[in-house]
């Protein structure tokens, strides 16, 4: 399964492509299995119906733990970087591991969690966190974890898109020298979730909660009551493990659904190829396990491959902005995996954060979530890297499962904000926006993949024509990633940004139209368009043209009401930047927003609009322009 060198990973991409069934079948083998597969690929992508290792049967938790356990039971599988530096970090070995996840499976037992029943979970960076996700796993419950930051609204829509019959939470969380509410706002949420029947509540802040009879427990009182020992449930492969949602261009955001077998092989080939791992070292990502990063790349892709998985619970920031490169210098970090945005932050405050720091351990730099501009490569590779070390600017998605285009480290070439070449596997092909495939290099397309991988999304949960509609429409037979991308002279790939109405904040995923029904909810707010535009730090920032009914006398305050709106009905990470009020906006006669032109008013970019001969009303395009000079 291991590549070692350039040669080996051009004949496993070409075995992969010849010979997909038997690529990998030879991969499944390494992982254990209660019963073998029957087929390796079925479905197709028309209907959105592809399966893989059909008829297998096992649990991931196995794979993760218990083999690891057998063969290495004292190998550090987690180590806990708390919030507080002064704090001592903790490792939990697979031995111990497998222990807290067996018993607090137990603990979802006793609470009436069987197999295929939904649980959410909304936690903090801390180790419950992974023990809830491994648990499920373990009694084939499927999990899905809400980001700690979203909203009680935000909470209670995907608790009850699925029908989640138990929340899992904390009293609070520490962020930086934040101390946050988790219960309370899951307590808001429940007022409006038939379903949950159950909340267990862990202990990290010590913050007073209230604690309804009959629905809430405590963690620390329930894994007192059952047993260490929980066999693990068999799942059939294409039995779901989680779902997570994630914002697309139009409507609320979807619950990709991803299952067991498919995404546990794709997971830790590709944790183990790109980043390199070996025996013995310290991999550290920086993501949230409420992201897809955190679940492929922090929990499954390491644990499954045996690998000793840092978890950071605080903020790049805090106490100060060499947080980071203290933590790789005292637990010696080998990998470090992060997301432009945090690169771009740092680089931003001073030398003295990092220079005085060892950073002789790393290997290996990672980049995730945005494109990465060059000049944030070059400060990665120089400041940090020391010019020693490989980065690997990995694209992938939600919906895909795992890492798609990404070099491997140390063996291919890289070059600087350019995910390079597609892993074995991956068929990565340009189209134009008629369907017609753009052959040949030195070229830009749209990104699509035209054969199955074992990660790809299942379906959309509760709404599997939306998945067809969404993925598997625009262009039949193939999976579109609703990425622009070009394809350079030497055949490497550079993904360009979305070319839907989806912005990257952060490396975060927002739907424009999401944040526009956000919006619309605040009093006084008529109709509002909202688009991206280029944030030095955040990659892209949310610019939101708002019509009011009537201009407010302290435009200032009203911003921030709108603001506090968003923040409640999304979370704070869909905060516009920009707010601009506008008494009309860009209409053609069909009443359609031109969005490119308010794009490009919104890039500071004013001269040369394009056609605006189809609008209702040019004159607001001018009042528009004059008005964003002013913000
Ligand atoms: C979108 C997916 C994949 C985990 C984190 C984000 C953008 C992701 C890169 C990269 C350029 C990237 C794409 C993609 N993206 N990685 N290395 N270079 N763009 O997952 O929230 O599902 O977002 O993030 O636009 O479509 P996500």
């Amino acid at each position: 399964m291991r590549i070692r060198t350039f040669e080996e990973y051009q004949q496993a991409y070409k075995k992969s492509v010849d010979d997909p069934i038997n690529f990998w079948a030879e991969i499944a083998q390494e992982f254990e299995w209660k019963k073998p597969w029957i087929k390796v690929l079925d479905g197709s992508f028309e209907d959105a119906s592809t399966k893989w290792f059909v008829g297998g049967k096992l649990n991931i938790t196995e794979n993760a733990l218990d083999r690891h356990v057998r063969e290495k039971p004292h190998y550090p599988a987690i180590i806990w970087e708390p919030n507080e530096p002064g704090d001592e970090a903790i490792t939990l070995t697979y031995k111990v591991l497998h222990e807290r996840v067996c018993r607090f499976a137990n603990v979802l037992k006793k609470n009436g969690i069987q197999k295929g029943d939904r649980v959410c979970i909304y936690m903090p960076m801390i180790p419950e966190l992974a023990i809830a996700v491994l648990a499920c796993a373990r009694v084939g419950a499927i999990h899905s974890v809400v980001f700690g930051g979203f909203s009680a609204k935000s909470i209670a829509d995907r608790v009850n898109d699925s029908d989640c019959k138990m929340i899992i939470t904390t009293d609070g969380a520490f962020r930086g020298a934040k101390k946050i509410p988790m219960k309370e706002t899951v307590d808001d949420a429940l007022i409006g979730c038939p379903s949950v029947q159950r909340v267990i509540v862990a202990t990290r802040t010590r913050t007073p909660v209230s604690m309804i009879k009959g629905r809430d427990v405590w963690w620390e009182e329930e894994i007192k009551t059952v047993s260490a020992d929980c066999p693990a449930e068999v799942m059939d492969s294409e039995d779901p493990l989680f779902i997570l949602y994630t914002s697309g261009s139009t409507g609320k955001p979807k619950g990709v659904v991803h299952t067991t077998a498919g995404y546990m092989v794709y997971s830790a080939y590709t944790f183990q190829n790109v980043f390199q791992y070996e025996p013995g070292e310290v991999y550290f990502c920086t993501a949230d396990v409420g992201w897809i990063t955190g679940h492929s790349y922090i929990i499954y892709g390491p644990l499954v491959s045996g690998a000793t998985s840092l978890m950071f619970e605080g903020v790049p920031t805090y106490p100060d902005a060499g947080r980071f490169w203290d933590i790789i210098e005292r637990h010696k970090v080998n990998i470090f995996y992060t997301a432009p945005t945090a690169i771009r932050s740092l680089m931003g405050f001073g030398n003295e954060f990092w220079e005085n720091k060892d950073l002789s351990s790393l290997k290996v730099l990672g980049s995730v979530g945005e494109p990465i501009n060059e000049e944030a490569w070059n400060w990665y590779n120089t400041n940090i890297g020391k010019g020693n070390c490989t980065i690997v600017d990995t694209w992938w998605q939600t919906e895909t499962g795992g890492i798609m285009i990404s070099p491997l480290a140390n063996i291919t070439k890289t070059k600087p904000a350019f995910a390079t070449l597609p892993l074995p596997g991956i068929q990565p092909e340009l189209v134009d926006d008629k369907g017609e495939i753009i052959e040949g290099n030195g070229v830009n397309g749209n990104l699509v993949i035209k054969f199955p991988w074992p990660s790809v999304i299942r379906t959309t949960w509760g709404d599997h024509q939306r998945c067809i509609d969404t993925y598997f429409k625009a262009y039949p037979g193939k999976y579109f990633t609703s990425d622009g991308c070009m394809r350079d002279e030497d055949g490497y790939y550079r993904i360009t940004g979305r070319v839907d109405d989806v912005i990257n904040v952060s490396g975060h995923r927002i739907g424009t139209a999401e944040v526009e029904d956000a919006l619309n909810s605040h009093t006084g707010v008529i109709e509002s368009a909202v688009v991206g535009y280029p944030h030095d730090i955040k990659g892209q920032g949310i610019y939101a043209y708002i019509i009011i009914d009537h201009m407010p006398h302290d435009a200032s305050m009203t911003r921030k009401e709108i603001l506090a709106t968003v923040t409640r009905i999304i979370g704070p990470i869909a905060k516009p930047d920009k707010i601009q009020f506008v008494s009309g906006l860009p209409k053609t006669r069909s009443g359609k927003i031109m969005r490119r032109i308010l794009r490009k008013i919104a890039e500071g970019e004013t001269g040369n609009l394009g056609d605006t001969s189809t609008l209702l009303d040019p004159a607001v395009v001018d009042e528009i322009i004059a008005g964003a000079k002013e913000l």
